[in-house]
């Protein structure tokens, strides 16, 4: 399962490329709207940093209008995905786009109907939102679970990626499912690295190092500096 970002911080973004595990990134008009930057600089700067796809959400719900915004999107950059949402408009839009050859993200998704809809529409990306299902009591894993046994058993190519996550357990019933990729604001991506027994063992291993050092002889090069 692929890990990408759901943000527009370019910080944050970075310091996922740093860890050498981000996939790709997503991005939603309130995450843009955070940063209170340019927008066009911005995303182009986000698909340079990025080795991944690079999902930039279009705006309004005009068919004619989407297509337009989704032509100008995908010359952004070659790793530039063209968001829609799973709208009949919206549809449409990602029909005539993925017809073209064009990568769209259908976001909004929030039923196995919504999937099934995206995937014969062509799109490449569908983007089920978990959090937003469980903040209505309904619970997200299982809208997501759904899709993605209707995914495997109609063969679709459209990658099933797991948004609206907001705990490490969203990311592992994701991946457990089977979905392609899991996308997640930093404070969940932060949270999938730590475990206080890491920290309490990574502490105890390095006083006991320090304590042993002196009695150890000849030591590898690199091994003197730690
Ligand atoms: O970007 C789409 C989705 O991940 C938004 O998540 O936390 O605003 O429900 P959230």
């Amino acid at each position: 399962m692929k890990l990408f970002l759901d943000t527009a911080n370019l910080e944050e973004i970075r310091e996922g490329v740093r860890w050498g595990v981000l996939r790709g990134v997503t991005t939603n008009p309130t995450l843009i709207g955070k940063e209170q930057q340019d927008f066009l600089p911005l995303v182009k700067e986000i698909c340079s940093v990025v080795d991944g796809d690079v999902s930039i959400e279009t705006a309004g719900d005009d068919t004619e209008l989407l297509v337009r915004q989704g032509h100008e999107i995908a010359q952004i950059a070659d790793n530039a995905v063209v968001k829609i949402a799973t709208t009949a408009n919206g549809l449409a839009a990602t029909r005539r786009l993925s017809d073209e050859g064009i990568k769209v993200n259908m976001t909004l998704c929030f039923t196995a109907t919504q999937a099934i809809l995206a995937a014969e529409a062509g799109a490449y990306i569908v983007s089920p939102f978990l959090g937003r299902l469980d903040d209505v009591a309904t619970d997200g894993l299982v809208a997501l679970s759904d899709i993605c046994e209707i995914y495997a058993v109609q063969g679709y190519e459209t990658q099933v990626l797991a948004a609206s996550l907001r705990h490490p357990i969203h990311v592992v019933e994701s991946a457990k499912m089977g979905a392609d990729i899991a996308t997640m604001p930093f404070k969940v991506f932060e949270m999938l690295v730590k475990h206080p027994l890491t920290d309490s063992g990574f502490k105890r291993f390095t006083d006991d190092w320090e304590e042993a050092k002196p009695h150890l002889g000849e030591l590898l090069p690199s091994m003197q500096e730690a």
